[in-house]
């Protein structure tokens, strides 16, 4: 199979963990016999510094022409003080518009050898398994005004809260769906005791569920559900929710399982043009040391492989892949535990690509622990 891969590595470690998945990808292309041509483009702070602006109208262009779109991380203190309209984070706001990535996939999974990194009881996170539907490309990220405002002679702002029926139906039609193939619940998360939208949102759900008579659904306050997901976390199959809810409750979702360090993420178009990206930051403050976890950003290349070119042996061999590694007691700074090994990211990357390619692991790791 051929396919040309965006690369938009972004900012902080974004750089050192896309360069390790697309080592992997390639580890993936070798083992299958595919290729994978791999392009790059600016984003973010990096590309506000080279062209002046967040994403420029290059990448898009780039992004366009491929098949698949893998993002390393925005933002960085260097630009926190820039004027709204010059910030990192626009890049990656425009190019889910631009794109119309609607849907981004959170999935929380348990990886048994990392239970003791989890800040919950070993045994109230075992088995976790839930999946957020977070719609991506509406509400208070992108409705009109948002503004700096004076009324009544005072400063004031706003943001606006806004969603048309359409933008419900086809993020929660789509949580439904995956619902289906998973363990036919879905649990809608809104704030329907006070928000116009919530109530929308509420009726558009038991709409959608009449489609779905197989799959259980239930309605969550989305602060009830950021207690659940502590408490209670295995009761959650797919969690469907509008952008900022989304936002929130899956930083909060995944450290459940560990670090965030672990997490991917795919961001889905209308257009079958889709993007994968780490749940986790820049990290600037761990930046250019070699010691990101690139697990996360390997993870979501696996997703790539999976969802955008059906390739299902193949994401499941990374996946293997990764919980081969971990289970040799391999672990990133951020994973580390009593007893683990620590490797750099050049080293963890070297770890996952040998278990693919089924050959001994790299030369001096192994004696490096003797
Ligand atoms: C995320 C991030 C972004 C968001 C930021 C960087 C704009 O937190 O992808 O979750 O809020 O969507
Ligand atoms: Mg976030």
């Amino acid at each position: 199979m051929d396919k040309v891969i965006t690369v938009l590595p972004g900012d902080g470690i974004g750089k050192e963990v896309t360069k390790g998945a697309i080592e992997v990808l390639e580890a993936i292309a070798e083992r299958y016999g595919h290729s994978f041509q791999f392009e790059y483009g600016l984003i973010g702070g990096t590309a506000i510094d080279e062209t002046g602006s967040p994403l420029p109208d290059e990448t898009l262009e780039k992004c366009r022409k491929s098949d698949a779109i893998l993002l390393g991380s925005v933002g960085g203190p260097k630009w926190d003080k820039n004027p709204s309209h010059l910030r990192p984070e626009v890049g990656l706001l425009k190019i889910r518009k631009e794109l119309n990535l609607y849907a981004n996939l959170r999935p929380i999974t348990f990886f048994k050898s990392l239970a003791e990194a989890s800040p919950l009881k070993p045994e109230n996170i075992e088995g976790v398994d839930l999946l957020i539907v977070r719609e991506l490309t509406g509400g208070l990220y992108f409705g009109k005004p948002s503004e700096r405002q004076t009324r009544d002679g005072k400063e004031a702002a706003v943001d606006t809260l806004f969603y048309t029926r359409e933008e419900m139906t086809k993020i929660i039609r789509l949580a439904f769906e995956l619902a289906n193939n998973r363990r036919k619940k879905v649990s809608s998360v809104d704030k329907a005791n006070v928000l116009e939208t919530s109530k929308l949102w509420r009726e558009v759900v038991e709409e959608v569920a009449q489609d779905f008579p197989e799959v259980e659904v239930e309605h969550v306050l989305v602060d009830n559900a950021a207690m659940q997901l502590i408490t209670n976390p295995r009761r959650f199959d797919v969690v469907v929710t509008e952008n900022m809810f989304g936002d929130i409750l899956s930083d909060e979702a995944s450290v459940l399982t560990g670090s965030l360090g672990m997490l991917p993420s795919a961001s889905l178009s209308y257009t079958g043009l889709n993007l994968y990206e780490p749940i986790h930051g820049s990290a600037p403050d761990i930046a250019g040391q070699n010691i990101a976890n690139p697990l996360a950003t390997i993870l979501s290349a696996a997703s790539m492989l999976r969802l955008s070119f059906g390739l299902e042996e193949e994401a499941q061999a990374i996946e293997h892949a990764v919980n081969n590694v971990l289970d040799l007691g391999y672990r990133t700074k951020d994973i580390s535990a009593t007893g683990s090994k620590v490797l750099t990211t050049d080293e963890m990357v070297a770890e996952v690509k040998a278990s693919i390619l089924d050959r001994e692991a790299i030369s001096n790791i192994m004696s490096a622990y003797k």
